[in-house]
């Protein structure tokens, strides 16, 4: 087990602490990446205390394997403008930095006034290329990690918690 429901609480409180905190007085535009921060931002934002807006983009660079194939691609925008907003994109897991940093260029040439990140997971060993993740649930060694919104070929989502993939079950 990576993080149980109850270490999941607490490291969700905490990030939402620490984003309040650094946000306050500031309107807030969380956009979460679909699908696997869906229930990350979901119990993120309910702890939240700055007026928060929610949108979400839909990308993808792994296809259905357990390796990335290098290529993001977008498959939904946002549905607002970002244009001088503070924003704070939310992710399931950073792993190769590819989706991330597709992300925050593209917001930034959108003019938006400020632009940071928030990762549940982040996987620093397996960094392509080099960024920066503002707000870190938790950092965690180079295994395939499921639940919580994190899926192998769309599955597993659904777990209450964060755990390893078995090697069987990434082969079958
Ligand atoms: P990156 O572009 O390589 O940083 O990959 C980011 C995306 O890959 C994440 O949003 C996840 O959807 C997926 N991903 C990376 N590592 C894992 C993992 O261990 N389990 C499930 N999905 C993962
Ligand atoms: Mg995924």
């Amino acid at each position: 087990m990576v993080l149980s429901e109850q270490e999941l609480s607490v490291v969700v409180a905490r990030l939402a602490a620490e984003i309040s905190a650094d946000y306050h007085g500031r309107d807030l535009v969380v956009v979460g990446v679909l699908r696997g921060s869906v229930i990350f931002v979901a119990d993120l934002i309910r702890r939240l205390t700055v007026p928060v807006r929610l949108d979400f983009v839909a990308l993808s660079s792994y296809g259905d394997r357990v390796s990335s194939s290098g290529e993001v691609r977008l498959h939904k925008d946002l549905e607002e403008s970002v244009e001088d907003r503070h924003l704070l994109i939310v992710e399931d897991i950073v792993d190769t930095g590819l989706t991330l940093r597709y992300l925050l260029t593209s917001m930034q040439t959108r003019g938006a006034a400020s632009v940071k990140s928030c990762a549940l997971l982040d996987k620093p060993s397996r960094r392509e290329v080099d960024t920066r993740v503002d707000y870190v649930g938790k950092v965690v060694p180079d295994e395939f990690l499921v639940g919580y919104g994190l899926d192998y070929a769309q599955r597993y989502r659904n777990l209450p918690y964060v755990g390893v993939l078995r090697r069987e079950l990434c082969e079958s």
